[in-house]
């Protein structure tokens, strides 16, 4: 039976999703009315005899607590647990440190998924191509553009059988568009590698007062430059190339686009989980999810690309779309509210307008604007609250704050 596991990384991390993470861990941040992991778990779910999923990060374990209940209730036959690193090991460190855990119960095969990455997690199409090669890893690919493909882990293939044959970690020259997507499938005899990786680094591992291997301080066990770079040097990593989408989510502003690729796929696949146009119902447009415990106004406009969470109220003829509206948030009438986030609990007053710039830019919520580089989304942080008639465009606005004039590209502190 297949495993999987989830790295979520920690508090120190998803320092570019400020001012969002500041109240939430960026793995449970909401896209397409559901955090963020439960795109992965709903993925994992679909796959063949996996009952057991481990999230593996050095958040607190009460971070997870009502996450994982509320799993459990939405998918009895699968196992899903945290288990916490004492300090950030590294993105192979996890794997090595909580091995007996991951093999117990003799798993033949592990996914690994990063929790910042979004896509279609075409996973059991890449467990087909897995069995049909002799590899220890199938790792997902997909194609950048040549100028931001230096940003991720590039991968040389051979066409006729997805066969690596060079992996490097955000090289420093071009070498291929063709890039790591953070997802793979591995053999369990990968722990040998990992055993054998980890005898090759210098300063190896040492045993701690409470007789816990550790790796030296600044000595993390890496999965790219450690294990997949000599997986690839000894011909047992192969590739499964997606042409579906796949995003990072790094910067906060990044949730906006991937919110929309999400709700695209659920109005393909699931249309009744979203909006529809009804008879004395607000006007929408595209894919829209609300919440059920949203107010939304019958002359209201929202959409495409528009997630509304709960206990919202949206005024009368206030206008919604390319933006993520978080819990309790409070819409006046007539508000425009256009390529932006809206911090939970926060207030829009009537006439107003929080708006960003539409950017067609793969994989970055920067846009340059007569030679600037701009925030292309306007992110409002927990509890911020706009007076009626004011412009908020292209900001950063951190918790708490009252803005009663108008801003412009500005981060508010
Ligand atoms: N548990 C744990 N412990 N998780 C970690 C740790 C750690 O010490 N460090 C990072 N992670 C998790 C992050 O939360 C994230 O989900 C994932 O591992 C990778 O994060 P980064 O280390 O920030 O790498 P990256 O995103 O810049 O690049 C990686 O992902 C790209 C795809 O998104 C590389 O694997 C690239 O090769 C790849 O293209
Ligand atoms: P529609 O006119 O809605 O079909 O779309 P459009 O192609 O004009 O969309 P665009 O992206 O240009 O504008 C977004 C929407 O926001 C438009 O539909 C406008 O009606 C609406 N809008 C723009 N400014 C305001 C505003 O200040 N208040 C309100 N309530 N709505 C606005």
């Amino acid at each position: 039976n297949p495993k999987a596991i989830i790295l979520v990384g920690g508090p120190s991390r998803g320092t570019r999703f400020r001012p969002l993470s500041l109240n939430v861990p960026k793995p449970l941040f909401p896209v397409a009315g559901k955090p963020i992991i439960s795109h992965h778990i709903a993925a994992l779910s679909k796959v063949e005899d996996l009952k057991e999923i481990l999230l593996i990060g050095f958040f607190e374990d009460s971070v997870f607590s009502s996450f994982l209940q509320d799993a459990a209730r939405e998918y009895p036959n699968l196992h899903i647990r945290y288990l916490r690193e004492y300090q950030s090991l590294g993105t192979a460190g996890g794997l090595y440190h909580f091995r007996d855990e991951i093999l117990r119960g003799n798993p033949d095969q592990v996914f690994v998924l990063h929790a910042d990455v979004a896509c279609t997690f075409p996973l059991v199409a890449m467990k087909k191509a897995h069995e049909g090669h002799r590899g220890l890893c199938t790792i997902l690919g997909t194609r950048v553009p040549r100028d931001s493909a230096n940003n991720f882990g590039c991968l040389v293939a051979k066409p006729d059988t997805n066969e690596v044959l060079h992996y490097v970690e955000k090289p420093e020259t071009f070498i291929s568009n063709l890039i790591s997507c953070g997802v793979y499938l591995f053999d369990c005899a990968i722990f040998d590698e990992i055993r054998k990786s980890l005898e090759n680094k210098k300063g190896n591992v040492e045993t701690d007062i409470y007789g816990r291997e550790v790796f030296q301080d600044g000595n993390k066990l890496r999965l790219e430059q450690d294990l997949l770079r000599p997986l690839a040097q000894s011909r047992k990593l192969f590739v499964y190339e997606t042409k579906d989408f796949w995003r990072q989510i790094k910067t906060a502003g990044s949730a906006v686009p991937v919110n929309g690729l999400y709700l695209e796929q659920l109005l393909q696949a699931s249309p009744e989980k979203l909006a529809k146009n009804t008879p004395g119902g607000p006007e929408i447009v595209g894919a829209v999810y609300i919440h059920p415990t949203a107010q939304i106004d019958p002359q209201a406009k929202l959409g495409p690309n528009v997630s509304i969470g709960p206990n919202v109220s949206i005024g009368k003829g206030a206008r919604v779309r390319d933006s993520i509206v978080l819990d309790n948030v409070d819409v006046k009438q007539n508000a425009c509210i256009l390529h932006a986030i809206i911090g939970w609990n926060s207030k829009i007053g009537c006439w107003s307008r929080v708006e960003g710039t539409p950017s067609a830019a793969h994989n970055s919520t920067a846009v340059t604007k007569s030679g600037l580089k701009i925030q292309s989304i306007t992110i409002l942080g927990k509890e911020v609250s706009v007076k009626d008639e004011t412009i908020i465009r292209n900001c950063i606005v951190l918790p708490h704050k009252d803005l009663k004039s108008s801003c412009e590209n500005e981060i508010v502190m």
